[in-house]
């Protein structure tokens, strides 16, 4: 059977309007359908609902986050189960810029396990700051994934997406991104801490996307060469003829 690639919008907080994002996905909808490939809006969490009421039967979505409380009093945060009401299908959890912000992984693999519960897909981020020559970035990345994995039934692993993106490569040009034979090398990286984790037979059923300066420049080698199952993309979503030329690329 043909690999079924994922390829993921996230577009972060931006449009800065509502119409700009009917606009960009009025766009997306003049692409070339017949491809291998399941495309996934990210939209601010503020769109989704507009966004979808309107376009899910064209495309599926992704929140960009949730929380793993189902409802209360959690100023500011919104629950897997509401937008589950909403047809949204994924959600993406641990994004570096999150991290950044204070996430932990404790706290992503609390909201991977809210995500399964409501049948939503996590795309779980992993990805290492920076590269240093003794290797420590192993470390972390073995870190990660143990820590916001924490829990997760052997038996629901293949449920979960796993993307990395090393939080270096992140907003840059594609000539700046990482290489296809590094991403190769760390997706086997990747499947090696999981099948300690979850198990071979399981691991290898489990998806890895990659993030990090996906453009129309490189999106095709690293497809070819990397064996990945598809991309996360962040500023290039924004631009409609780049995203194209990444979603073509996946044939
Ligand atoms: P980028 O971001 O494509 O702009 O590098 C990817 C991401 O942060 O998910």
């Amino acid at each position: 059977m043909a690999k079924k690639y994922i390829l993921v919008a996230n577009w972060k907080m931006n449009p800065g309007t509502l119409k700009e994002a009917e606009r960009l996905v009025g766009e997306y909808k003049k692409f070339n359908k017949n491809l291998k490939a399941d495309l996934v809006i990210a939209p601010p969490a503020l769109y989704l609902a507009p966004l979808t009421g309107k376009y899910s039967k064209n495309f599926l979505f992704a929140a960009q986050n949730i929380f793993w409380e189902e409802k209360g009093a959690y100023t500011g945060e919104v629950s897997a189960s509401m937008v589950s009401e909403l047809k949204v299908k994924y959600t993406i959890l641990g994004h570096s810029e999150r991290r950044r912000m204070g996430e932990t992984s404790l706290d992503t693999s609390k909201k991977i396990k809210s995500a399964l519960k409501e049948k939503i897909t996590p795309i779980v981020c992993i990805g290492e700051e920076d590269r240093d020559e003794k290797g420590e970035y192993m470390d972390t990345l073995n870190r990660q994934i143990e820590e916001s994995l924490k829990g997760i039934l052997r038996k629901d692993i293949e449920k979960v997406i796993i993307a990395y993106e090393p939080v270096w490569a992140i907003g840059k040009s594609e000539e700046e991104g990482m290489k296809s034979h590094d991403i190769y090398s760390m997706t086997i990286f990747i499947r090696r801490g999981l099948s300690k984790l979850f198990g071979k037979e399981n691991a290898e059923k489990v998806k890895i996307i990659y993030g990090g300066a996906v453009g129309p420049k490189n999106a095709k080698d690293i497809i070819r060469e990397s064996h990945i199952d598809g991309f996360l993309v962040g500023h290039q979503s924004l631009k409609s003829k780049n995203f194209e030329e990444i979603y073509t690329s996946l044939i």
